[in-house]
C-alpha cells in the first residue's frame, strides 16, 4: 500500500523563522498572561481579519463557553445538529439546553425559517455554525434574533479569513468563535479565539479568560483559564505571513477535484457560493448510494483499504450522542434533512501540501466507484 494519505495535513511555518522568535521569549523570560507576542497577535489577527476586536484563547471549545457566558446565555439555545460536538457540549457545560434546529440541504447550515417555531419563553440565544466554511444566512437570522431579543453568537471555527460580499463572517452577530486547532485553515497547534466588535463586551472576555481577575486584587465573575502563551502566540505570528498561500493550496486542491469529480453520477460536490471568498478547509461530497452503486460508509471503507483516510464529518449527529438523544429536538424524524445529509456525508481530504499523485489515486478511487469495491 502506498503512503496514507490522511484527511488533512497541518501545514508549519518554516522552523527557522520561528527560532528567533523563540530566542526573544527565551531572553525575556516572560511565557504568559499579556505577553508582547500575544499582544502583537491579537492586533495582527484583528488587522488580518478586518474585525475590531480579538480576544485569543487556548483553543476553540474554551472561547465557546467563556462567549456563552460573557453573553449571559441561560436557559434553552437553538442550534445546529450538524457540526462538531464542541458547539452543543459548550451549550451543555453552560448549564443550558441544546434546542435543535434542521440544517438547510444546500449549505448544511441552520435553517433560518425553522428557527422561529422552536423559541420559547426559555430561549435566550441562537448557535448556528457555518460548517466548511459556508456562511449562514446571516441577515435572515439576525432579523429573528432581533425581532425575540435573543444573542446570536456564531461557531465561526470554520470561517478564518472567509468573506461575503467584502464582508468578514467572523465579524456577524454578538460573538464569533474561531478555532485555530492543528486541522484548521489556520492553526497555532491548538488554539481559538473570540470576535467582537463591542468594546465592553471584549473587556469582560478577558477577565473571563484569565479567572475572572480584573486586577491583581478583583476577580468580577467565576471564569476560566483560556489563555495563550507566548509560544504559540509567536507561532500564530508567523503563521499569518503564510495564511494566504495556504488557503490558494488549498484551492489549487478543490478545484482538482471539482474538475475530476463534477458529473459522477451519484455525487454531489459544493460549489463556491455567489459573492463569497471561500477558504476551502474541507471538501465534502454527498453519496447518493442508489445512483453512485455504493453507500457513503462503503466508500469510506473502501478508500481506507486503499490507504485514504476521509472522515464522516459529522456523522453521526450531535443530536444522536446519549446526552442529547432523548431531548425533544433531538427524536427521530424531527431533523429530517440533517439526518439524511449525516447518512451521505464524505469528506475527502484536503490540505496545502496534498500533491497531484495523491489527488489523482482519491480521484481514481472515488471515480471508480462500486466497479473496484473491495
Ligand atoms: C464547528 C466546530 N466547533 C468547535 C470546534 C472546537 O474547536 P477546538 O478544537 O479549537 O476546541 C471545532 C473544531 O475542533 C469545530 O469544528
Amino acid at each position: 500500500m502506498t503512503n496514507a494519505i490522511h484527511v488533512t495535513s497541518p501545514s508549519l511555518p518554516p522552523l527557522a523563522e520561528f527560532i528567533p522568535y523563540l530566542e526573544k521569549i527565551w531572553a525575556s523570560r516572560w511565557l504568559t498572561n499579556n505577553g508582547q507576542f500575544h499582544q502583537q497577535f491579537e492586533a495582527a489577527l484583528a488587522d488580518y481579519l478586518g474585525v475590531k476586536y480579538v480576544s485569543v484563547f487556548t483553543n476553540g471549545m474554551i472561547a465557546l463557553q467563556a462567549g456563552m457566558q460573557a453573553l449571559r446565555i441561560t436557559g434553552e439555545v437553538i442550534t445546529t445538529p450538524f457540526t462538531f460536538v464542541a458547539t452543543t457540549h459548550a451549550i451543555h457545560l453552560n448549564g443550558c439546553t441544546p434546542v435543535f434546529c434542521d440544517i438547510e440541504p444546500e449549505s448544511f447550515t441552520l435553517d433560518p425559517e425553522k428557527v422561529e417555531s422552536l423559541i420559547t419563553p426559555r430561549t435566550t440565544a441562537i448557535l448556528p455554525v457555518h460548517v466548511y466554511g459556508n456562511p449562514c444566512r446571516h441577515e435572515r437570522l439576525k432579523r429573528v434574533a432581533d425581532t425575540y431579543g435573543l444573542k446570536l453568537f456564531y461557531d465561526a471555527a470554520h470561517v478564518f479569513g472567509v468573506r461575503q460580499d467584502g464582508q468578514p463572517v467572523a465579524s456577524w452577530g454578538d460573538l464569533s468563535m474561531l478555532s485555530f486547532h492543528a486541522t484548521k485553515v489556520f492553526n497555532t497547534l491548538e488554539g481559538g479565539a473570540l470576535v467582537t466588535d463591542d468594546p465592553a463586551l471584549k473587556r469582560r472576555i478577558d477577565f473571563l479568560r484569565n479567572f475572572g481577575f480584573q486586577d491583581e486584587v478583583t476577580v468580577v465573575a467565576p471564569g476560566t483559564n483560556g489563555k495563550v502563551d507566548e509560544v504559540r502566540s509567536a507561532y500564530g505570528l508567523l503563521q499569518l505571513k503564510y495564511v494566504d498561500a495556504e488557503i490558494a493550496k488549498r484551492r489549487r486542491v478543490a478545484d482538482h477535484y471539482r474538475a475530476h469529480l463534477q458529473g459522477v453520477p451519484g455525487l454531489r460536490l459544493m460549489d463556491d457560493q455567489p459573492g463569497v471568498k471561500h477558504n476551502y478547509g474541507y471538501f465534502p461530497v454527498l453519496v447518493d448510494a442508489q445512483v453512485y452503486g455504493m453507500t457513503r460508509d462503503a466508500l469510506y471503507e473502501k478508500l481506507k483499504a486503499n490507504g485514504i483516510f476521509s472522515r464522516r464529518y459529522f456523522y453521526p449527529l450531535c443530536s444522536q450522542f446519549p446526552t442529547y438523544r432523548t431531548l425533544p429536538s433531538a427524536l427521530p424524524g424531527r431533523l429530517p434533512v440533517a439526518e439524511r445529509v449525516a447518512e451521505q456525508i464524505l469528506c475527502l481530504p484536503i490540505y496545502a501540501d496534498l500533491g497531484d499523485c495523491a489527488l489523482g489515486q482519491i480521484v481514481d478511487a472515488v471515480r471508480a466507484g462500486k466497479r473496484n469495491c473491495i
